[in-house]
């Protein structure tokens, strides 16, 4: 979820088209306001048979503008005005029409007007398209999809699943949340574009019989941060996640496992293929030799109580480690997290010497595990770097920002 100070002095114009999915508009300027930005919205004469433009002013807390003869405007020119002042427009839902009128230059009105006036260079276009499937695969549609990609504007979706029509299929436009994702998400600068980052996160489960296991209370939140914040840097991201709740972030792909083994199967064939690894995982150092088959019971036939079976534990693979000990070309530029109770430095400078990596993040792990806030201490051969205290979004936005600037020659 955006921060309350992600979009934080952002002036955002955003355009609505006819279309259903304006029910959806509605949300997305509350969030985009509660994200810190401000919304002027703008909507065209078809998206006012979907939607008031009073429920759009009361959310934005802005008069919407919905004409080009506007005359609220000392100088008659709301699409000169508009968007000068705009860091960005995005047009959610953009419709067919509106985009085949952006193909062809068209301006008919103030939204499709605007779009055509904007200064290229420094006002960006986001679009989210939403119509019925045959509308957008349409050749004529993908024609002009192209078209205005080719132009300059970021179109964002659409998604797949039920249509207002009762079809199924490709139109959807994203939820409010996804697009507030995916603009906050372009404002970041592009400081791992065409890199590729690995992350382990969450806990791992160890099992004992088919109900029991041994685990921590590990929330993934962290590494969950990291792969996001990498991901909105432009990088590739493959998130491995042990057993959380947690939404995968936009754009990243996530591998799921349970155990450490599993974790370690599904890292270390991925890792030469990576260019960083950031292993944020509170892996389990020890499993039992033995799961049972069926769920153990206590036995009472004696009637005096039963002793507890006895759980016999073997050391797991040290997923970090091994990736570190890959061969030069094979290996990742490795980052290590150190949860610690105590000498929290300390134990992270033995730790990287121990795992041989040249980054450990050191932070306290009781007071870090399933909090949003985190306090963290990068460890290096040089020495001892206290990040500021933050939420963990920005924690992991300030650590991919390091690993760009110590790892200038990592090329994949
Ligand atoms: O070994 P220790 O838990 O002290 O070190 C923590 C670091 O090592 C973390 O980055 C963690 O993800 C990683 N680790 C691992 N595999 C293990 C144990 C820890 O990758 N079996």
């Amino acid at each position: 979820m955006a921060s309350p100070t992600d979009l934080q002095g952002r002036h955002i114009v955003l355009g609505l088209t006819g279309g259903v999915a304006c029910y959806k508009a509605a949300e997305l300027t509350r969030l985009l306001v509660k994200a810190g930005a401000t919304v002027q919205v703008v909507m065209t004469d078809a998206a006012q048979q979907f939607i008031t433009a009073a429920t759009l002013q009361a959310l934005s807390g802005r008069a919407v503008f919905t004409s080009q003869w506007d005359t609220r405007e000392p100088n008659a020119m709301p699409h000169i005005n508009l968007s000068r002042q705009a860091d960005a427009i995005l047009v959610a839902p953009a419709s067919a029409d509106f985009i085949a009128q952006l193909a062809q230059g068209r301006a008919g009105e103030l939204l499709a007007l605007l779009c055509l006036a904007r200064p290229v260079q420094t006002c960006p276009l986001l679009l989210a398209p939403a119509m019925n499937r045959e509308m957008w695969s349409h050749p004529a549609t993908q024609r002009n999809v192209a078209q205005v990609a080719a132009d300059g504007a970021v179109v964002l979706g659409p998604a797949a699943g039920d249509q207002a029509c009762g079809e199924v299929g490709d139109g959807r436009m994203l939820e409010a949340a996804e697009l507030l994702d995916e603009l906050v998400a372009f404002f970041q600068p592009k400081l791992l574009a065409g890199r590729s980052v690995l992350v382990t996160a969450g806990p791992t489960f160890e099992a004992i019989d088919p109900v029991r296991g041994i685990t921590n209370h590990s929330s993934g939140k962290m590494g969950f941060a990291v792969a996001r914040a990498a991901a909105e840097a432009g990088a590739r991201v493959t998130l491995v996640a042990g057993p959380v709740h947690l939404p995968t972030p936009r754009g990243v792909r996530r591998i799921d496992v349970v155990s450490a083994q599993q974790m370690a199967d599904a890292v270390l064939p991925l890792a030469p293929e990576h260019g960083f690894f950031v292993a944020t995982a509170a892996v389990a150092d020890w499993r039992p030799v033995q799961v049972a088959d069926q769920k153990l019971k206590k036995d009472r036939s004696a009637g005096a109580p039963t002793s507890p079976p006895p759980l016999v534990l073997t050391e797991n693979p040290d997923i970090l480690a091994a990736v570190a000990r890959l061969p030069a070309g094979q290996r990742p530029w490795c980052v290590g997290f150190a949860a610690e109770s105590e000498h929290v430095v300390e134990n992270a400078r033995a730790k990287r010497l121990r795992k041989d990596v040249p980054l450990i993040v050191a932070n306290h792990g009781p007071s870090a595990f399933g909090s949003e806030h985190n306090t963290l201490v990068l460890v290096d051969a040089q020495g001892a770097t206290e990040l500021p205290r933050g939420d963990k979004l920005t924690l992991a936005r300030a650590l991919v920002a390091e690993l760009a600037r110590r790892a200038p020659e990592v090329q994949r």
